[in-house]
């Protein structure tokens, strides 16, 4: 089961707050591991679903980034773009264990 593969990405404290890092995971695909300024963390494939900018480099207030390109805001619980824009980044299972982050393995993500 694959439930015991789960990705560990380090530390919360890693990840300074409002800031994100990014792990590249098997198959290539590039995640971005948000940690918000009331200690939330979140993992999206780092795309947006405008024109698949960066969101890792974005701004991230509240429980959205903004993406650094267009300035797109993104739910970061969701992935769905806000506002009168449209689309979604696919996002990715995270849990916290012992202040560490742990993303869901690669077979649990669908794109
Ligand atoms: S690519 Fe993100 S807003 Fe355009």
């Amino acid at each position: 089961m694959a439930a015991d593969r789960w990705i560990d990405v380090g530390r919360v404290e890693d990840i300074p707050q409002r800031g994100a890092r990014t792990v590249v995971i098997e198959g290539g695909e590039e995640i971005a591991v948000f940690r918000t300024g009331d200690d939330a963390v979140f993992a999206l494939v780092n795309r947006c679903p405008h024109r698949g900018g960066p969101l890792s480099q974005g701004i991230v207030h509240g429980h959205s980034v903004a993406c650094p390109l267009h300035n797109w805001t993104i739910a970061l619980e969701t992935g769905q773009a806000q506002g009168h824009d449209s689309g979604c980044t696919p996002t990715i299972p995270v849990r916290l264990e012992d202040g560490r982050i742990l993303i869901a393995p690669p077979l649990l993500i669908s794109a």
